[in-house]
C-alpha cells in the first residue's frame, strides 16, 4: 500500500544540561566578544557534562516525539539516526537509541552519515520509504543528533554546540515533506574527521565557500527559471543549516546577488524569512545534523495549514539539498516548543573556568 499521506506527525527536541555564553569563551581566549557575537552571530554554546552523551541526547528527543504521536511502538517499521557523533564504527547509533526505547522486532534500524546532511537524508529516506509503499503503512522514527566540539583554541570553538531533533514520519499532522527536492554535491575536504581522531579538521574558509556554492546551486534549481524573489515570497520561512548565523547571512546574500535582487530586497527577505528562524540555533550553537531541523521546528510553530517552509541542508564533504515543507493541521499547536523552553530554563550556565574544567574532564573521559 502506498502511503501518499506522508510527513511529520510529531516532533521532539532536546538540548543538553549545560550552556556557556560566547562572551565567557572570548574572555578565556583573549578575544573581543563582539567577534563572536557580531562577527559570527553566535550567542550560546550548548555543552554536555561527561556523564551525558549522544545516546542520552538522541534518545530523549525520540521519547518526546513518540510521546506526542498517537501510534504505538509496534506501528514503527524504521528507525534512522543521522549523526556525525557516532560512538562505534560498526554498531549504528540507532541500535543504542532503540535499546533505550525498548524498540525491537520487524524494524529497519540504521545510522546515516554525511556530516551535517545526515539528518536530512534520514528524513527523506523515511518519507520516500513510506511513499514507495515499501513501508506497508508503518511509521518511521527519524533522529538527527550531534555534539559539536572542536579542539580548544580552534577558530571553530565559538561555534560549538549540541542538540537533537526527532520526528515521527507518518501522516502529516505537523507538515508534509514535498517529494520534489534539489540536491547538489561536490567532493571536497572542507571539514572532516579521520577515523580515530577526536576533533574535526576544519578549513573554515573553504567550508564557507563550499556552503555558499551549494546554496546558490540549490536555490537556482528551486527557482527553475522563475523569478527567484517571487519563489521566496511564497515561503513563510526560509531555513538554513546554521553552522553559525553569519554563515547563513553570507550565503543568503550571495543567493540574492546572483539572482540580481537589489540590496534592499535581499535585506527585506533575509530579515522577514531567514533570520527569525535562527533563535533556537543561537541557544543550541551548531548541532550539525540537528541544526537545520531545529530551525525548521522553530519556523513551523504556529503556522496555519498550507503555509510553506523552505529547508536548505548542507553537509561538508560536500552534499546539499533544498526541500520544502507544508504545514499541516497541528502545526498551530506547536507542542514541541515546550521542549526548548524547558531545557533552556533548566540548564546550568557555565563560566570560563567551568568550561576549562569541563574540557579537561571530557579529555580524561576520552583517554
Ligand atoms: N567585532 C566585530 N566583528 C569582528 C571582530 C570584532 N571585534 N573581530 C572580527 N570580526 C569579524 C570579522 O570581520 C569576520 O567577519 P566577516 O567574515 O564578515 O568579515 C568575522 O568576525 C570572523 O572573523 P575571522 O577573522 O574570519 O574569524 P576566524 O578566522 O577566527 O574564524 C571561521 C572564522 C568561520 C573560519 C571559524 O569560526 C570556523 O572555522 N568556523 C567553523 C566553520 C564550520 O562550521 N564549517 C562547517 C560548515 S558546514
Amino acid at each position: 500500500m502506498t502511503s501518499t499521506e506522508t510527513g511529520i506527525a510529531s516532533i521532539g527536541l532536546h538540548l543538553p544540561p549545560l550552556a556557556m555564553p560566547v562572551e565567557e569563551l572570548a574572555s578565556l581566549r583573549g578575544v573581543d566578544p563582539d567577534k563572536y557575537l557580531v562577527g559570527l552571530g553566535c550567542s550560546e554554546i550548548s555543552l554536555c557534562p561527561p556523564e551525558f552523551g549522544i545516546v542520552d541526547l538522541a534518545s530523549e528527543a525520540a521519547r518526546r516525539a513518540l510521546s506526542r504521536w498517537d501510534g504505538d511502538l509496534e506501528d514503527l517499521g524504521m528507525i534512522a539516526v543521522g549523526t556525525e557523533t557516532a560512538v562505534d564504527m560498526s554498531r549504528p547509533l540507532s541500535a543504542f537509541v532503540a535499546e533505550e526505547l525498548g524498540l525491537a522486532g520487524p524494524i529497519r534500524s540504521y545510522e546515516v552519515k554525511h556530516a551535517c546532511y545526515g539528518g536530512t537524508l534520514a528524513l527523506r529516506q523515511a518519507c520516500e520509504w513510506r511513499m514507495s509503499g515499501a513501508a506497508r503503512d508503518k511509521a518511521a522514527l527519524v533522529v538527527a543528533a550531534d555534539i559539536a566540539l572542536y579542539e580548544q583554541g580552534d577558530p571553530g570553538e565559538p561555534t560549538q554546540g549540541a542538540g537533537a531533533v526527532a520526528f515521527v514520519v507518518d501522516r502529516p499532522e505537523i507538515a508534509t515533506v514535498g517529494i520534489d527536492s534539489h540536491a547538489w554535491s561536490e567532493p571536497a575536504f572542507d571539514f572532516y574527521r579521520p577515523v580515530g581522531e577526536s576533533y574535526p579538521r576544519v578549513d573554515g574558509k573553504l567550508s564557507l565557500e563550499c556552503y555558499k556554492k551549494a546554496a546558490v546551486e540549490c536555490f537556482n534549481a528551486l527557482a527553475e527559471g522563475r523569478d527567484p524573489a517571487e519563489v521566496m515570497e511564497r515561503f513563510s520561512a526560509i531555513c538554513f543549516h546554521v553552522p553559525f548565523p553569519k554563515m547563513v547571512r553570507k550565503a543568503f546574500h550571495l543567493v540574492g546577488e546572483v539572482a540580481g535582487w537589489s540590496a534592499e530586497k535581499i535585506q527585506q527577505l533575509y530579515s522577514e524569512k531567514v533570520e527569525p528562524s535562527m533563535l533556537w540555533n543561537r541557544l543550541s550553537g551548531n548541532s550539525y545534523t540537528a541544526s537545520l531541523w531545529i530551525a525548521v521546528a522553530q519556523a513551523l510553530q504556529g503556522l496555519k495549514a498550507g503555509e510553506q517552509v523552505a529547508a536548505f541542508s548542507y553537509g561538508s564533504g560536500f552534499g546539499s539539498e533544498i526541500l520544502s515543507l507544508e504545514a499541516g493541521p497541528r502545526a498551530r499547536e506547536a507542542a514541541w516548543s515546550q521542549d526548548i523552553e524547558r531545557d533552556v530554563a533548566r540548564r546550568t550556565r557555565v563560566d570560563a573556568s567551568g568550561y576549562d574544567l569541563l574540557r579537561g574532564a571530557v579529555r580524561s573521559a576520552a583517554a
